[in-house]
């Protein structure tokens, strides 16, 4: 395999290493785990903190169009009867009279149990919803829920919005939080759990130009992943048909992803028309009008909606990240994440556990971490040394040797292509913070591969 061929990586693979070297772990483990939720480790924490701010840059830092927001995860239960969930936010499900096994009636083959075969209940309708109480006395009038998306914050802050940040149309919100959905069937490691994270935004727009809006978010969110790294031939634009289309929305796209399973949905792209607004203008009796000034007419905003999955767009970066080539007498496993997604971004990998050799390397260390999450290195052989931070997707590796100490000098070694180059250890941030914008400078003479 190479770096020119996609990676038909197995789930098995991902699950493999996510555990193995720290960046995903199932949730409780020790008491046997939580079904369908999912703890970052010291190396997932890193990935999936870079994948949310490479979003924020995209959605907020770079435009002048876009507020951020941050919203509480618990809501006024009205919120969620005006937006329909209370409804309708609901999965029909049928019981396996055999095996007990719970299933979702549009994953069924046919009409018996996809397991044993055995007889199905009649369906019942079955919130997604996580309820809770609020306050000491657990009555329905202090049942509180978990919100199973963040768009709703931003819909109930359109006001506060408009009226602190003096935005004009079109404008949007982001948030990027934690949703909670009670899935009957999960699965898939991370694709879908029963916690998660979602990076949403509401682009409020004049009504008439939602649909050059709606083509535009398409291309955008789908740069956004190809600027990543992710290959074109693993991305799919799938739109809705009318009749598949949920309650809120005129039009809707998914982004998909060859996911190991196959083609699944990463990101959804809606157009939700003024359904929200209307909906929470009605139920809270406040108006939620937007005032043009040009035409001197009030009127709902309609909305464009991007949104992504935090947890899915992680699993999307690691399987296409994931690579396996020969080299030397073995596989190599090499994480091709891009540099900003990397969660180190450089390794000091000193050739000596001998002094004075330490004490700069670990200087070295000590200042590169100022800057960048960095690690140091010095068990065994500086070949194993690098499958492990390959392995990781660090995209540098610098050693320190005996000759460092005379000419002041160290050796960076490239991740991708495993060449190396000698540089005067004073430029040594300089180059790496280059390389990481994406610079080449591997054109000095090179040392080979290793
Ligand atoms: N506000 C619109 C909304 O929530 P959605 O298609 O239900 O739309 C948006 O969810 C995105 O959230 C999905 O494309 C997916 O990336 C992510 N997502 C939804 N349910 C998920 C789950 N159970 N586990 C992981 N990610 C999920």
């Amino acid at each position: 395999m190479s770096m020119k061929t996609p990676t038909k990586v197995s789930m098995e693979k991902i699950v493999s290493l996510s555990q193995r070297r720290g960046f995903i772990f199932p949730n409780s483990e020790i008491y046997g785990g939580l079904s369908a939720c999912w703890d970052y480790g010291p190396l997932g924490v890193e990935l999936k903190q870079n994948v949310k701010q490479a979003w924020w840059q995209d959605a907020v830092q770079k435009r002048d169009d876009v507020v951020g927001l941050d919203t509480a995860i618990l809501m006024h239960s009205q919120v969620w009867a005006a937006s329909g969930h209370l409804e309708g936010f609901s999965d029909p499900l049928v019981e396996c009279k055999s095996c007990n096994l719970r299933w979702r009636v549009d994953e069924l083959e046919g009409d018996s149990c996809s397991s044993c075969g055995g007889e199905l209940t009649d369906p019942r309708l079955f919130n997604l919803m996580f309820k809770t109480s609020m306050g000491p006395v657990e009555d329905e009038a202090s049942t509180v829920y978990l919100r199973p998306e963040t768009a709703q914050g931003i819909f109930v802050n359109f006001q506060n919005i408009v009226n602190t940040t003096r935005k004009r149309l079109p404008f949007g919100v982001a948030q990027i939080g934690k949703a909670f959905r009670n899935e009957i069937t999960t699965g898939n490691f991370i694709f879908r759990s029963r916690e998660f994270e979602q990076m949403e935004m509401e682009y409020f727009v004049k009504p008439g130009t939602d649909k050059e809006w709606f083509d535009y978010w398409l291309k955008e969110r789908l740069n956004w992943y190809l600027n990543l790294g992710i290959k074109k031939e693993n991305l799919r634009l799938r739109r809705h048909a009318k009749e598949k289309l949920a309650h809120y929305a005129r039009a809707c796209s998914d982004i998909d992803y060859l996911f190991p399973m196959g083609w699944s949905e990463l990101e959804g792209i809606a157009n939700r028309g003024d359904f929200d607004l209307a909906q929470h203008a009605k139920f809270s009796g406040q108006s939620l009008t937007y005032f043009d000034e040009e035409v001197k007419e009030h009127f709902i905003p309609y909305i464009i909606e991007p949104s992504a999955g935090v947890d899915r767009s992680v699993l999307a970066f690691l399987c296409d990240a994931y690579d396996e080539e020969a080299a030397k007498d073995e596989i190599r496993v090499v994480l091709r994440l891009h540099p900003a997604l990397a969660p180190i971004k450089v390794a000091i990998l000193p050739l000596s556990r001998r002094e004075p050799l330490v004490k700069v390397a670990r200087e070295l260390y000590a200042d590169l971490r100022q800057r960048w999450m960095a690690s140091y290195d010095d068990a065994q052989s500086i070949g194993r040394r690098y499958r492990r931070q390959d392995e990781i997707g660090t995209p540098f590796c610098v050693t320190v040797d005996f000759e460092s100490l005379e000419d002041k000098q160290v050796t960076i070694r490239e991740r991708d292509s495993m060449k190396q180059i000698r540089v005067p250890t004073s430029e040594l941030k300089n180059i790496v913070q280059a390389k990481l914008e994406g610079e080449d400078l591997f054109v000095l003479p090179q040392n080979g591969k290793t």
